[in-house]
């Protein structure tokens, strides 16, 4: 058994990942306690893909491709959000000795998201095209349940929606089907402890930012 507070604060973004292969078995206990997870009717909207060894270096190949033809297009926040994703570049891109100004080397790294961080593993999460937010919410669920059970039995996760900006690649590599959605990537592997944006642990608000309680 682990340490559930410890297994919250211990898990975070790995971006750089060492090329030893996951064991199944970890895999697969994580993969049936994620299976636990709620679900707005109990329909467990959730699918998985991986793509492990040949058919995930094909994948890669085909996004980056596609990536360096066609750069992702990231969509901007609303305004009151911005903020948020400008301090997580100066974080991340800092501890990569990436300057704020360095446009070659930020798309290089953006790049890297295509190559899944290095990581020996890439799981596509998917959802069926007709269901709704309640549904996405569940998926959401199902795949926090599925990373903190990776991070328990010391394998690192990084949460990809860039790898939804190709879906069309993503579909035929891997031969999903056109009724399912395609929410995000997973890269899941052993994080390469000499990497430093590894060991970033990236601020949060203070609860009683997004939290209220009402009384009367
Ligand atoms: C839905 C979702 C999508 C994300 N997509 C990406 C991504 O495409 N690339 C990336 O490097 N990180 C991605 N992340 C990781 C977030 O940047 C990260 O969770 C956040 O900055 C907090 O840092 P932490 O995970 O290290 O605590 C994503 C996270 C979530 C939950």
């Amino acid at each position: 058994m682990f340490d559930l507070d410890q297994t919250i604060k211990d898990r975070h973004s790995t971006r750089k990942f060492l090329s030893q292969p996951v064991p199944r078995a970890l895999l697969d206990e994580a993969l049936a306690l994620a299976q636990l997870a709620p679900s707005n009717s109990n329909i467990q909207p959730w699918r998985l893909v991986f793509a492990q060894s040949v058919r995930r270096d094909r994948l890669q190949q085909a996004l980056l491709n596609q990536a360096k033809q066609h750069p992702p297009n990231i969509s901007p926040l609303p305004s009151a959000f911005q903020h948020y994703r400008q301090e997580l570049g100066a974080q991340v891109y800092g501890a990569m000795g990436i300057a704020r100004e360095d446009q070659a080397n930020r798309q290089l790294a953006v790049l890297r998201n295509y190559e899944f961080f290095g990581a020996p593993l890439v799981g596509i999460v998917c959802m069926h095209q007709t269901l709704g937010v309640a549904d996405a919410l569940s998926v959401g669920m199902y795949l926090q349940t599925l990373v903190l059970s990776l991070t328990a039995r010391g394998i690192g996760t990084c949460v990809e929606v860039s790898l939804a900006a190709y879906p069309e690649i993503i579909r035929s590599e891997l031969n999903i089907s056109p009724e399912l959605s395609i929410l995000c990537g997973l890269a899941v592997g052993y994080a390469d402890p000499d990497f430093p944006a590894n060991h970033l642990h990236i601020s949060r608000e203070a609860v009683e930012k997004n939290v209220l309680f009402q009384s009367n």
